[in-house]
């Protein structure tokens, strides 16, 4: 199974929400087989995130009742817990949140917490990426505090690490992304997939990719860094690349060695767009 996870970041309201998932789910509809190993999450602004469960729910509630004709069942057949497994398989969409609090709940103006996330139908949540760790101060520290309390919530963290063009010109890349890593990932945590966003600050938004060798390179360094420091720590782990995805370079990106998945900014925006690259 491949991750393309969405990032709407601070834009996309309600109209266009819209728009963007009937597109979306015409062409899921049509692709429905080739989609089925890819993991597809959208993290829009928070602002969307009831709305867009309920549009959600709807599309898997007709879903299941083509299943149970399909299948001649009755809804009365399944108990509430079994019902409500079989709705989130349905789910084409997963939700993600952009952030959240460190703390569980109390006077923090502005934030959000993990639980609220659940509430809302959010599975994932992106945390540390490097537009919060620049613009809001968030250290490894409290990166690692929010990954801990979204676990406790059974949030699936999308954890992003990368380094600033300077880094990468003084050589120092593996050794900063490798720190970045081991600090940002608490130490006495559980995890059911881990998943790693490696997204280099030189290339988020700037339409400037890393050569396929340099993703590799990193790729590499995550996955060791999986299983010599983070074994039997979770029951899967994914590497994604995130930094100017789009669906002319998607494909490659993919196909490179330990490359599991992508997190797109710009890019998603477009439902076509994305849909491409989820196709990629
Ligand atoms: P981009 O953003 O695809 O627009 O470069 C990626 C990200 O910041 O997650």
């Amino acid at each position: 199974m491949k991750i393309i996870a969405a990032n709407w970041k601070m834009n996309h309201a309600f109209d266009e929400a819209d728009n963007w998932l009937d597109g979306f789910f015409r062409t899921y509809t049509s692709k429905y087989d080739e989609l089925q190993n890819v993991e597809i999450v959208l993290c829009p602004p928070n602002i969307l995130l009831d709305y867009l469960d309920s549009e959600l729910m709807d599309e898997e509630f007709q879903n299941l009742e083509e299943i149970m004709k399909r299948e001649q069942k009755k809804f009365e057949d399944f108990s509430a817990e079994e019902l409500s497994e079989i709705l989130l398989k349905q789910r084409p969409l997963k939700l993600g949140g952009q952030n959240c609090h460190h703390e569980e709940s109390g006077s923090f103006t502005g934030e959000t917490s993990a639980a609220m996330l659940v509430k809302v139908g959010c599975e994932y949540v992106i945390l540390g990426h490097s537009e919060r760790r620049a613009g809001n101060f968030e250290s490894d520290e409290i990166v690692a505090k929010k990954i801990k309390i979204a676990l406790v919530q059974k949030l699936t963290p999308i954890i992003c690490v990368g380094e600033t063009k300077e880094t990468r010109d003084s050589g120092k890349h593996l050794e900063f992304v490798y720190r970045q890593i081991m600090n940002s990932i608490p130490q006495d945590v559980q995890f059911e997939k881990m998943i790693i966003a490696y997204e280099p600050i030189w290339s988020i938004g700037t339409g400037i990719t890393p050569t396929l060798l340099q993703i590799a390179e990193i790729a590499k360094l995550i996955k060791k860094i999986f299983n010599e420091k983070f074994a039997n720590r979770a029951k899967e782990y994914f590497m994604l690349y995130g930094g100017s995805v789009s669906s002319q370079n998607s494909a490659e990106i993919l196909a490179v060695e330990n490359v599991d998945g992508l997190l797109v900014g710009k890019a998603s925006l477009d439902n076509e767009e994305f849909l491409k690259i989820c196709l990629s």
